[in-house]
């Protein structure tokens, strides 16, 4: 009821304008009595992943707290895991405004952010400031200036950087705002990445005395060649957890729908079955060996659910908490 009110006052902002103000909020008044407004308990049930204890199968995906600003008001929602980021090396403006959408219609939302964000530095300053219990992902990407041929350089950065601080490392090369990004998923180019990076983390595991697992976070808009394919490296590089998946492309769901002909990604609702083929198609590769975290349009406890029969061990949600609100985060904490 309360964040139907909310809503009502948010959705009459422009999306980029709503968000930034409930950042603004949530940052402060987290440790005060207003936190009573969204603080929720929630029934834990503990699962085993990636080597790691996340205290329930929820997390908030990647995009939505980019510089890390509000870890703790989020665990308060009772997420068990809170993936932060985008973060780049440097900080940098991203696209020109407007850039996000609402596809009301649909329960969607279409962006071309362009990983705005306040660098990598900013981020860790504020993980470090955190006292959440739960997981901590950090997703990291490159800056839109660097080569797409020298973007494991970006990576190899921010994971030098944020390794000490993180949980586990998302490894982002699936936005479609990111001119040439996705190109990193395939063949050659996703090998070479992937062998740097696996080698990078025995360096810093042995540095730390800290093992920090590795996931990739891919598209959905992938076919099944494509699919066959990187999960045989993710299997050969022993990657630790995909991520499946970023926003799509494809508008085929929403046509017809408010703003469906605007570039950038689509999410929420309007995803949902393609992501959770897209974890099927994977978790058939994967013979059970590399973990999924499943994300794409779950709205529901039934979305969850179908994702982890799928074949996700967690489960994220993005646009459905922007539709929703803190009461999704309870729903699907308490049942699944
Ligand atoms: C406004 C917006 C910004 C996003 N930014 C990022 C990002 O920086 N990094 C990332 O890996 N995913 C990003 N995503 C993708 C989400 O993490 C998620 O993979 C996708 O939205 C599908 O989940 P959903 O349908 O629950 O939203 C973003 C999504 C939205 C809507």
């Amino acid at each position: 009821m309360l964040y139907r009110i909310m809503r009502s006052f948010l959705f009459s902002l422009n999306p980029e304008k709503a968000h930034d103000l409930s950042i603004k909020q949530l940052k402060m008044t987290h440790g005060t009595v207003l936190d009573l407004l969204y603080r929720q308990k929630v029934q834990q049930r503990p699962v085993q992943v990636m080597g790691l204890t996340f205290p329930n199968s929820l997390g908030l995906a990647a995009g939505l707290d980019k510089n890390a600003e509000c870890i703790d008001a989020f665990g308060a929602m009772g997420f068990g895991h809170i993936e932060v980021g985008t973060v780049t090396p440097v900080a940098q403006p991203g696209n020109p405004s407007p850039r996000i959408f609402r596809v009301l219609e649909g329960e969607g939302i279409i962006n071309r952010m362009g990983f705005n964000n306040e660098g990598v530095e900013n981020l860790i300053e504020n993980v470090r400031n955190s006292n959440f219990k739960g997981v901590i992902g950090i997703n990291i990407g490159k800056n839109i200036h660097t080569p797409v041929e020298q973007g494991k350089d970006d990576y190899i950065t921010c994971m030098d950087k944020v390794y000490p601080h993180a949980g586990y490392i998302a490894v982002n090369i699936s936005s479609p705002n990111t001119p040439g990004l996705r190109s990193l998923q395939y063949g050659e180019a996703l090998d070479d990445l992937l062998s740097s990076l696996k080698e990078r983390q025995s360096a810093l595991a042995k540095k730390h005395d800290k093992y920090v697992p590795l996931a990739l976070k891919v598209a959905p808009d992938l076919s099944d060649e494509e699919i066959k394919s990187i999960a045989k490296s993710l299997l050969k590089y022993k990657i630790d957890g995909l991520i499946a998946a970023n926003t799509t492309l494809d508008r085929e769901m929403v046509k017809g729908m408010s703003h469906a002909s605007e570039a950038g990604g689509l999410s929420g609702r309007p995803v949902q079955s393609k992501s959770t083929v897209v974890i099927a198609k994977f978790a058939a590769q994967l013979n059970g060996e590399i973990p999924i975290i499943g994300v794409g349009g779950i709205d529901s406890v039934v979305a969850a659910k179908e994702k982890i029969e799928a074949g996700a061990s967690l489960v994220q949600i993005y646009s459905g908490f922007i539709y929703q609100g803190p009461p999704l985060v309870k729903e699907i904490v308490n049942h699944i």
